[in-house]
């Protein structure tokens, strides 16, 4: 079984994240996603949610995509994470382009997928008229 995963914050989940998961889906047979608990996201990201960590990992495990969620605590948990599951493949949008080649040093695929156009979270945010 190939095993997949994927970082990210996911909040006001849309149509670009279903995109990325379904592409990530379909590079192995079982996609885990390491969602930003709210902490990360406000000491580490800058970012404020507007849904808690515990509604975004409960949109995304209705999403038929999506195998396992778990958290992402810290920037340096990708090293272990990928032993500890038996993660064949990385993938994550391509803002993120080369800044996780180190795991290829695990062993592991690092894939960076297209962003879909136009869409995001913090593009609703300002779009609502709300912060980011
Ligand atoms: N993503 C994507 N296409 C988009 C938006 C996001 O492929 N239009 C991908 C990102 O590249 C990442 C994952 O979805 O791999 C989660 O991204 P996240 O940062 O949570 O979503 P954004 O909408 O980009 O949020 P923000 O505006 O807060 O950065």
């Amino acid at each position: 079984m190939k095993r997949v995963i994927t970082y990210g914050t996911f909040d006001l989940l849309h149509y670009g994240h279903i995109n990325l998961l379904r592409r990530a889906k379909a590079l192995g047979d079982y996609l885990i996603v390491a969602l930003s608990t709210d902490e990360f996201n406000r000491v580490e990201k800058n970012k404020t949610c507007y849904f808690s960590y515990e509604q975004r990992k409960s949109l995304l495990e209705a999403i038929r995509y999506v195998d396992l969620v778990i958290p992402e605590e810290n920037w340096e948990q990708k090293r272990t994470d990928v032993k500890e599951y038996h993660i064949n493949t990385f993938v994550i949008g391509d803002d993120w382009k080369g800044k996780f080649d180190f795991l290829k040093e695990e062993g592991v695929d690092v894939v960076y997928l297209t962003r879909t156009p136009e869409i995001s979270s913090s593009q609703i945010k300002s779009d609502l008229g709300g912060n980011s």
